[in-house]
């Protein structure tokens, strides 16, 4: 799942019978995170009204010109609107407002903007099929794309004359699925699929207790936000957590245990380009865990156990295109020893961060990395935001990756 967080589009709607859809277009755009201002054609309006598309889209519906308030008559400011936007949408694009496009026939707001826009346009042709496929119809399409203008593909179907044929309207969700590749096309991972290990693991020593740490996934956490910002498909596997997933962009999957967690890596491992170990993963598990609360009046117990599997290793051990970093948790600022960790796991890059630094670390909001990559030169960063340290991260591998 992709995100349009932050992202300002029109949606031109001309007068096609497909205009009834623009409403759940409205919707999923947002939904998405985009902003989104409604030019309806005159004609338009048989066909959906300006109150719902304002309801849906939360901001005054532009039609005309001037505003219809005869008394206080305002200038709908076209040039402006054109210069606001990172995209115009026409959806549904019918027959006529492609020939006005292609023209420059500004004879209506929606055109007016077009000619004005600096910005990317996207257009959803719709209309039936004789029409669809006519020449001049076509002369237009091809004119459109020659001046940069990215035209989709039409649906196959059941028109509204009833017959059926290339000439339907792109259904609202694969309208918004191109809009955010059109978005993502831009950004320096996109098309790039990167797999994530955050939080700790919990090692059953019995069913109410177990072996854990006190990790919190924040980390992990912010490189999967910033590596989404950045254009990639995102996956997450994260341990035991207190995170609020409720906004998350990407795919997460929970897990409890590191060979849980080991199996939901290596579904995902072979496919991705980058793969980043920031989960820290419990060593050892308990070799039988009881099936039973162990009782006090047993006695102090002995755990007997058994070491978990290094995740990062096999990683380094498996990997072919994907470049891999990994978090090594050092009691002191030993850059040493991460970088021994880095050439033992077959790693590109390793990341390390000291216990000892304050405000660095498990918990805290904020951490205190020092990056070693291909160079194996140490190259230490202040104490950030945990954000902020996710940036520099991902500057340091688009650098060397
Ligand atoms: O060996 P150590 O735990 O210090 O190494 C830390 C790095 O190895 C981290 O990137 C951590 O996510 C990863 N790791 C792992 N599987 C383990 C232990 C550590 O992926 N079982």
């Amino acid at each position: 799942m992709q995100s349009l967080r932050g992202k300002k589009i029109i949606l031109g709607i001309s007068a096609g019978i497909a205009a009834y859809k623009t409403p759940i277009l409205v919707r999923l755009l947002k939904q998405k995170g985009a902003q989104v201002r409604v030019v309806l054609t005159p004609d338009a309006h048989a066909f959906v009204t300006p109150l719902t598309l304002s309801v849906v889209s939360e901001e005054e519906v532009l039609s005309s010109f001037v505003a219809e308030d005869k008394d206080n008559p305002v200038w709908n400011d076209h040039v402006a609107l054109g210069l606001w936007a990172d995209l115009l949408l026409i959806a549904p694009a019918t027959a006529n407002t492609l020939s006005a496009m292609a023209q420059a026939k500004s004879n209506n707001l929606l055109i007016a903007t077009y000619l004005s826009a600096r910005c990317p346009i996207m257009v959803a042709p719709a209309m039936d099929l004789d029409m669809y496929a006519h020449p001049a119809n076509q002369k237009n399409l091809d004119t459109l794309a020659s001046y940069g203008n990215q035209i989709l593909p039409v649906g196959e179907g059941a028109l509204a004359s009833g017959l059926v044929g290339k000439g339907r309207l792109l259904e609202p969700d694969q309208i918004v699925e191109r809009v955010i590749v059109h978005f993502n096309s831009a950004l320096p991972l996109s098309r790039k699929k990167v797999l994530i290990t955050a939080g700790p693991t919990y090692e059953k020593i019995d069913p109410v207790r177990y072996i854990g740490n006190f990790s919190s996934g924040k980390m992990g956490y912010a490189l999967a936000e910033e590596a989404h910002a950045l254009g990639a498909e995102v996956y997450l596997i994260l341990g035991p957590h207190a995170l609020d997933l409720s906004n998350a962009p990407f795919a997460v999957e929970e897990v409890v245990s590191a060979t849980e967690m080991e199996t939901a890596v290596f579904k995902k491992f072979p496919t991705v380009d980058f793969a980043i170990a920031a989960a820290a993963v419990a060593d050892f598990k308990p070799l039988a865990p009881k099936p039973h609360k162990i009782k006090k009046e047993e006695g102090i117990p002995s755990i007997e156990l058994q070491p978990n599997p290094d995740i990062l290793a096999r990683m380094g051990k498996e990997k072919k295109q994907q470049f891999v970093l990994g978090f090594a948790l050092e009691t002191q600022d030993n850059w040493k020893e991460a970088l021994a960790k880095k050439r033992r796991k077959k790693a590109d890059a390793i990341v390390m961060n000291s216990l000892t630094d304050p405000g660095a670390g498990f918990a805290s909001d904020t951490n205190k990395i020092t990056y070693i990559g291909e160079n194996e030169k140490p190259k230490r960063f202040s104490l950030k935001s945990k954000n902020e340290v996710a940036k520099d991260i991902w500057n340091e591998i688009m650098d060397q990756g």
